[in-house]
C-alpha cells in the first residue's frame, strides 16, 4: 500500500521512525523502495552528488522533474518528496505553477521547500491548493552558495529562529519537517515542540525519523564524509574492483566468452 502524507504524519503519534533516504533514479528508488524505506526525496543534492556542481543552487527545474519522474515511476509504497529547486519558488504564484509540475507531470505526492518566514506565503499557498508540503530548516543548502556547510542553531539567536521556524511551518500544515545540520540537544526541543514529524539530518537521534543521501550511506564517494554520514556499504571499492576485472577480461579477450555472444 502506498504511504500517504497523513500515514507519515501519523507515525508520529504512533512512535513510529520514519526510514527516509534522498536518491535520484529509477533502480536505487525501486531498491530502496522494496527495502522498505518510508519516504523518499529526490533531493536537490543531486545537483553536487549526480553532476558535480559546487552546491545545490544551479540545478534547474527540469531535471529535477525528470529526476522525480524516474524515481516516481520506480516506487509502489514509499512517499516520494520531489525538492523545489532554488528560484522555483520565489513568489507564492511561482511556488504553485512548479509544486503543480512536481504532482501533475512528475508524480511526486508532495513537495520540500527550503527556509521558514520567508516562505511562509508559499507554503500557505500551497497547503491552501492541497500539495502537502515538507518543510526543511536549519542549516539551509539553497542558502550557503559561498560553500559554508556548517551546523546551524548553536547561538541563542540561531536557536531561537529554527525554533520559530519549525513551530510556524507546524502551524501551517506542513506534514513533515527536515531538520539539517541542527545541534542535538534543539533538534529534540523542535521534535518534541511540533505535531509533525522531524526528519532529521546532521540533528542526532532525538527526531522523528533519519534521512540520508543515499550515494553517501553507500560509500559511493569516499570523498565526501561529512560526521553524519554512517556508511553501509563500501560501494567506491566494489564498484573499482568490478571495472578492474571487467577491463583486464577486455584487455584478456576473457569476455565476451562463447556463451555470453550470439550465434
Ligand atoms: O537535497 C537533499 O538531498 C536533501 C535531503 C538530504 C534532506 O535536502
Amino acid at each position: 500500500m502506498k504511504l500517504t502524507p497523513k500515514d507519515i504524519y501519523a507515525k508520529k503519534a504512533k512512535g513510529e521512525r520514519i526510514a527516509s533516504l534522498s536518491l535520484y533514479d529509477h533502480p536505487t528508488a525501486r531498491i530502496a523502495d522494496a527495502a522498505g524505506a518510508d519516504l523518499l526525496m529526490t533531493g536537490d543534492s543531486l545537483a553536487m552528488v549526480l553532476f558535480g556542481h559546487p552546491n545545490t543552487l544551479s540545478i534547474d527545474l527540469e531535471t529535477m522533474l525528470r529526476h522525480t519522474s524516474a524515481v516516481s515511476k520506480a516506487v509502489t509504497r514509499a512517499l516520494v518528496v520531489a525538492d523545489m529547486p532554488f528560484g522555483s519558488y520565489d513568489d507564492p504564484d511561482a511556488a504553485l505553477r512548479n509544486a503543480l509540475r512536481f504532482i501533475k507531470e512528475a508524480g511526486a505526492d508532495a513537495v520540500k521547500l527550503e527556509g521558514g518566514e520567508n516562505i511562509q506565503p508559499q507554503v500557505q499557498k500551497l497547503i491552501a491548493a492541497g500539495i502537502p508540503v515538507m518543510g526543511h530548516v536549519g542549516m539551509l543548502p539553497q542558502g550557503v552558495g559561498d560553500g559554508h556547510y556548517r551546523v546551524f542553531g548553536r547561538t541563542p539567536e540561531e536557536a531561537a529562529a529554527v525554533m520559530r521556524d519549525a513551530k510556524m511551518l507546524d502551524r501551517l500544515g506542513v506534514f513533515a519537517i527536515v531538520l539539517e545540520c541542527v545541534p542535538v540537544k534543539l533538534a529534540t526541543e523542535i521534535t518534541e515542540a511540533v505535531k509533525c514529524p522531524t526528519i532529521g539530518i546532521g540533528a542526532g537521534a532525538g527526531t522523528d525519523g533519519q534521512v540520508l543521501v543515499l550515494h553517501d550511506m553507500l560509500g559511493i564517494q569516499s570523498g565526501v564524509s561529512p560526521r553524519f554520514v554512517r556508511r553501509y556499504a563500501k560501494l567506491e571499492e566494489t564498484i573499482g574492483k568490478a571495472v578492474r576485472h571487467y577491463c583486464r577480461d577486455v584487455v584478456k579477450k576473457k569476455f565476451p566468452s562463447s556463451k555470453e555472444s550470439f550465434s
